[in-house]
């Protein structure tokens, strides 16, 4: 619908950046990063050879949920600065080329909101619907079965005005009623004032939880593990997944596609099943990406890895983007979750992102193989998981700061001044030492994302699995002009078809004879035919 003839997009073989601004550089001195800091480090993101980054929450709030529990749509933060320095971060960002996805949180408000406090002032105020209010269950107690984040009913009491109020995450955190069509004329504002400020896009939190069920029936129970599966025993049938949903990401769409350029809309959707996932792209008139985390939770392993990347590309429509992604603020950083802090494994993985049709997101700190810190239970700040909740661990084990050097302050705040969460390994690992040296993760990764932007930029290049010997490590694809071969296993594993030129290679070396990979050893080549 917005597309040009060629249907080719800023995102197609785009790399974008997620930066946790609280995290990421202090300029103020109190602790917590800020759009200044972000401003003062374009340089760095430049050179770094990222083309956007999505910004973690940045409206005002109370930090119930570190900005996932907003209190105003159309403000900033003043921990992170003004509407000012927004403006001035959009503008100096595009100057270098640059695009500024914000976080937007649709599927519940703080409930400071103007419109939540107004909500729980009377069952006949104005903003009363906006929010999903339920009597008790005949018995008494909650209406339904469902639970929260944390694994407590997902309904909280409000005396006052004698009914319960859901919230699906923490009892502060208000879940929206998208059946009352002024919270659509809400957000369809909400995401104009931003687009028309040069905003790039949005990534949509809890993208497939907006509408509940209308009858509010009681979730079914899950047996399985799996986090996508379900939380604490329950599948999320009725409390999220609706179909309704699939209509705002149309209205939306529809808004985005007015903008020149077209906005983008990248949904965080978290779903198993890769049917829903493709559902969120609809007919190319719904979201633009959706994050795939089946690939997130699949193991570090050959099979798993091209199993999850082949049967994407199998159930997404034609002409979708798909998007990569490893880490991020919630489910922990990949050097530890994937590769147990092993640097051959990073490197591997970092190969495996850059070269994957589509778009590929980094978290802060990826690019220097940056790993969770374990953070001492009197020091953490996430609520939800503090609570015991249905993270695994604390969330903030992948939040601390950014280590620039190996100073005190990590280069993060001023000497002196104490980070919001502390600081992991910085004094060996930083941007820094890294940046000195072209053998580091952080050379290896600029040398990815240049070779992507040469070779794979601008286009959903064409992927295809080269079959290789059964029980081995190796998987190997091309994709467009190259071939990628990684080795995701401890022993030597023959390549299966001959690569051409080789651009690159981790964990030392050419490829034994040309013919083999070593334990852990990957390589890009031009396709030989
Ligand atoms: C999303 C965010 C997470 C937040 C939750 C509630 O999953 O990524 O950090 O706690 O939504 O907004």
């Amino acid at each position: 619908m917005d597309e040009n003839p060629g249907g080719r997009r800023w995102w197609h073989g785009a790399v974008l950046y997620q930066l946790y601004v609280r995290s990421w550089r202090d300029t103020d001195g109190d602790g917590y990063g800020d759009l200044g800091g972000v401003i003062a480090g374009l340089g760095y993101l430049s050179w770094l050879g990222v083309d956007g980054v999505w910004l973690s929450p940045t409206m005002p709030s109370p930090d119930e949920d570190w900005g996932y529990d907003v209190s105003d749509y159309l403000g900033v933060h003043p921990d992170l600065g003004t509407l000012a320095d927004l403006d001035r971060l959009v503008a100096e960002a595009g100057a270098r080329g640059l695009r500024v996805l914000l976080d937007l949180v649709p599927n519940h408000t703080s409930t400071a909101h103007p419109w939540f406090v107004d909500a729980a002032s009377g069952r006949g105020a104005r903003h009363r619907d906006y929010y999903v209010w339920a009597d008790p269950a005949p018995g008494g107690g909650p209406p339904n079965n469902w639970i929260n984040a944390t694994g407590d009913p997902a309904w909280a009491w409000h005396e006052p005005t004698g009914q319960y109020y859901l919230h699906l995450f923490l009892d502060s955190q208000a879940d929206l009623n998208w059946r009352e069509p002024a919270v659509h004329r809400e957000f369809e504002q909400i995401i104009r004032f931003w687009f028309d400020r040069g905003v790039a896009g949005f990534r949509i939190d809890v993208a497939h939880g907006l509408y509940k069920d209308a009858e509010l029936r009681d979730n079914p129970p899950v047996t399985s593990p799996d986090p996508l599966a379900g939380r604490f025993g329950q599948q999320m049938t009725y409390s999220a997944n609706r179909p309704e949903t699939h209509g705002v990401y149309r209205d939306w769409r529809r808004i985005a596609a007015g903008y020149r350029p077209p906005r983008l809309l990248l949904g965080e959707t978290w779903v198993r099943d890769l049917g829903r996932l493709a559902a969120f792209y609809g007919h190319d008139d719904e979201l633009q990406l959706a994050f795939n985390f089946p690939f997130v939770f699949a193991p570090l392993a050959a099979g798993d890895l091209s199993g999850v990347v082949g049967a994407t590309l199998a159930r997404l429509p034609a002409r979708a983007c798909p998007v990569w992604t490893a880490s991020n603020h919630d489910v922990g950083r990949f050097p530890s979750r994937w590769c147990g802090g092993d640097e051959r494994k990073t490197r591997l993985a970092l190969l495996v992102l850059a070269t994957l049709p589509g778009t590929t997101v980094l978290y802060y700190g990826d690019e220097i193989g940056m790993t969770d810190v374990a953070v001492p239970p009197g020091l953490r700040r996430d609520k939800m998981s503090a609570s015991g909740g249905g993270w695994d661990g604390s969330r903030d084990r992948a939040r601390t700061p950014m280590p620039w050097d190996a100073s005190p302050a990590g280069g993060f705040t001023a000497a002196g001044v104490t980070p919001w969460l502390p600081l992991g390994d910085h004094a060996v690992r930083n941007v820094a030492v890294q940046r000195g040296d072209p053998g580091s993760v952080l050379g290896l990764c600029r040398r990815l994302l240049a070779l992507r932007r040469a070779e794979l930029g601008g286009r959903i290049a064409a992927y295809e699995r080269i079959a290789a010997a059964a029980g081995e490590g190796l998987w190997a694809y091309r994709a467009g002009d190259l071939v990628v071969a990684v080795n995701l296993g401890d022993q030597p594993a023959a390549l299966p078809c001959p690569a051409g030129e080789v651009l690159l290679t981790t964990g030392g070396g050419e490829p034994a004879g040309g013919r083999a990979l070593g334990p852990w050893q990957g390589l890009i080549a031009r396709r030989a035919e």
